[in-house]
């Protein structure tokens, strides 16, 4: 909206002048983090449908098809321990990708261990977590 006196600001500045409105200018100001992993519905996963999950250090992206939006991960970190992760951004809620053995941030350049914590790029917090749990007879991972 612009007009006499009135002028055009973008998203990012709307959302910095709200958060300074707030006293949490500092936020705004370091691009600490502003989003927090998303609640999802709990889902049963087949470790066999998800090849990259047969070792340890495996990372896939998955899901049952069902849900909608909210992208998981999950990450193999022993034999029978595994994480789950939100895939959305804590610094700015961009969609996090899988890159190398970890994660990587298209937004601004936010990389991620394997395990979820930050390890570089732009600073913010580490990614969100689910609970998860291995079903060892049926070869399945609940997740949420
Ligand atoms: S949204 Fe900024 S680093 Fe991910």
């Amino acid at each position: 909206m612009s007009g006499p006196g009135c002028s055009s600001i973008t998203r990012r500045e709307l959302l910095e002048r709200t958060l300074a409105g707030l006293g949490l200018g500092a936020l705004a100001a370091c691009g600490a983090s502003l989003f927090t992993a998303p609640s999802i519905t709990a889902f049963t996963i087949k470790l066999a449908d998800f090849p990259s999950l047969a070792s340890v250090g495996g990372l896939a992206i998955v899901d049952d098809g069902a849900r909608s939006g909210d992208p998981v991960a999950v990450a193999r970190t022993g034999t029978s321990t595994f994480v789950a992760l939100s895939l959305i951004c804590p610094h700015r809620g961009s969609a996090v990708q899988i890159s190398g053995s970890g994660f990587y941030c298209p937004g601004h350049g936010a990389t991620f261990a394997a395990n979820g914590s930050w390890t570089g790029g732009q600073p913010t917090s580490n990614l969100g977590s689910y609970r998860i749990s291995y079903d060892t007879t049926n070869g399945t991972l609940q997740i949420g």
